[in-house]
């Protein structure tokens, strides 16, 4: 059946020439507004509203060239700040010492890679006093609808999951697949920090998702207040087209559609929290409120360019996660150095982690979206197995954690253990040199006719 599917997503790939898709896109419109109005004016009115309640007007916006629009908002009048339990919350201004590392680090026997940056910096910067925040679409709307059905971080199913003798990590289940590396310590971690490869991996389905991310975990893995702090960047299939714009407020939800005509495959910023092992709280970026932002410069949610090829360049990305010891926030920053602060999850969020986390993991995470068929070939990383190495495979590398007393230090191999659900369809191998420290590459191409049926 899942075959069937495949067969026909190929056809419709067959893509007519760019011109005529405007045509195109109004007789689909007009087609499923008349045959199965999957979004009827009602639904495309509560969208509307929503997107009010979520999209702070800015005093700037700034026009991406891939299509996103950066409304900078004051401060203080940002999203997060709806947050009941934020009520009374004074944006902090960045603690004054961010964890350094003590190692001085050898060069790199790798070749060269660069850094990746968000793509909006070329359209223009926020003023100060102003968090760029990127504008909440009509589909994003629509895709948090979608996944709140479809690839919901299901607390029973990882109660079930968790009675299996099986290393630590937090959403397996309803189709959600990792390869992973994690760490703990007995006396508890502050913070963790990473150098993650930048790739745009093909997502199969719409409602699939692939993400590369670490987790800074706490709480019980069998009870309900699991807490979990997430960043990284993932790609996601865009889940409906919205045909006209969104004060036009109509809309149609474009189930099955080709990923080559309508797909949106690249990667992106994200931040994801949960207090309550993902039963009521928690959510994507600013789609729920709770992630306070203090940069002008960096967007969540904005996509990250450019991305590395099999073979070319490697692009990579430094996200850092730490509390704040004085004021217990758990601090964002991207790439190096304090230009790259992006915000805090306020300590008020959470309960276990108001004190420390007792778990770091590192990987990447896809939702398989037939988890009773034959696989979805939604690639992770690269789309590329880890035993490809360098310049084909994605990578972590650097993995270290914050300690007690607010400094990084480097994990050591034989502290990090790795799982892999299914390493015939994504793997994991960890390594050490004196450049990467301890990393690991990681990934793979998902569906494939000799290890992932
Ligand atoms: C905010 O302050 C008000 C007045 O002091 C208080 O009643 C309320 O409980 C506070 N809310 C939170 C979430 O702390
Ligand atoms: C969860 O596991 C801990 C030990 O790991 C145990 O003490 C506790 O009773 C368990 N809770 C439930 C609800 O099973």
């Amino acid at each position: 059946m899942a075959k069937r599917r495949r067969r026909r997503w190929r056809h419709r790939s067959n893509a007519p020439p760019l011109g005529v898709l405007p045509a195109l896109a109004a007789a689909l419109l007009l087609l499923l507004l008349v045959v199965t109005a999957p979004v009827d004016a009602a639904g495309a009115a509560g969208v509307q509203r929503h997107l009010e309640r979520m999209n702070k007007p800015g005093v700037r916006s700034i026009e991406s060239a891939d299509g996103d629009i950066i409304d900078c908002v004051p401060r203080h009048k940002q999203r997060a700040l709806d947050h009941p339990l934020l009520a009374n919350h004074t944006v902090q201004t960045p603690p004054s010492h961010m964890p350094a590392s003590l190692l001085v680090r050898q060069q790199s026997t790798k070749s060269a890679t660069a850094r990746a940056w968000q793509t909006w910096h070329h359209a223009g910067h926020c003023p100060r006093g102003t968090v760029a925040v990127r504008r909440t679409t009509a589909a994003d709307v629509l895709r948090a609808r979608s996944l709140a059905l479809f690839g919901r971080k299901d607390a029973k199913q990882q109660r079930t999951r968790r009675r299996r003798p099986m290393p630590p990590d937090v959403v397996t289940g309803n189709g959600h697949e990792h390869a992973i590396a994690y760490t703990s310590s007995p006396e508890g971690v502050y913070g963790a920090r990473a150098t993650i490869s930048v790739w745009s991996p093909a997502i199969e389905e719409a409602n699939g998702f692939s993400l590369s991310q670490l987790w800074i975990l706490s709480g019980s893995f069998n009870g309900s207040d699991l807490n979990s702090i997430e960043a990284g960047w993932q790609s996601f299939m865009v889940y409906c087209i919205p045909v006209l714009r969104v004060d036009q407020a109509v809309f149609f939800s474009g189930r099955q559609v080709s990923p080559e005509l309508y797909g949106d495959s690249r990667p992106r910023l994200f931040t994801y929290w949960t207090s309550d092992a993902y039963e009521a709280t928690g959510c994507y970026n600013a789609l729920c409120p709770g992630f306070v932002q203090t940069s002008s410069r960096i967007a969540i949610g904005a996509s990250i360019s450019p991305v590395s090829s099999v073979g070319g360049p490697q692009y990579d990305m430094t996200l850092l996660v730490w509390k704040d010891p004085k004021l217990g926030n758990w601090w964002l920053s991207y790439g190096e150095g304090a230009g790259g602060l992006v915000g805090y999850w306020p300590a008020e969020l959470f309960t276990h982690l108001s004190d420390h986390a007792n778990m770091v993991e590192w990987g990447g995470e896809v939702v398989n979206t037939h988890p009773d068929g034959a696989h979805t070939a939604t690639q992770m990383g690269s789309g590329h197995f880890a035993s490809e190495g360098f310049g084909r495979a994605a990578y972590f590398r650097n993995l270290e954690i914050v300690d007690a007393d607010n400094s990084l230090s480097a994990v050591p191999l034989d502290a990090i253990q790795t799982l892999a659900e299914d390493a015939g369809c994504y793997d994991i191998r960890k390594a050490y040199d004196g450049g990467w420290g301890a990393h690991f590459y990681y990934g793979g191409p998902g569906h494939n006719s000799a290890s992932c049926p």
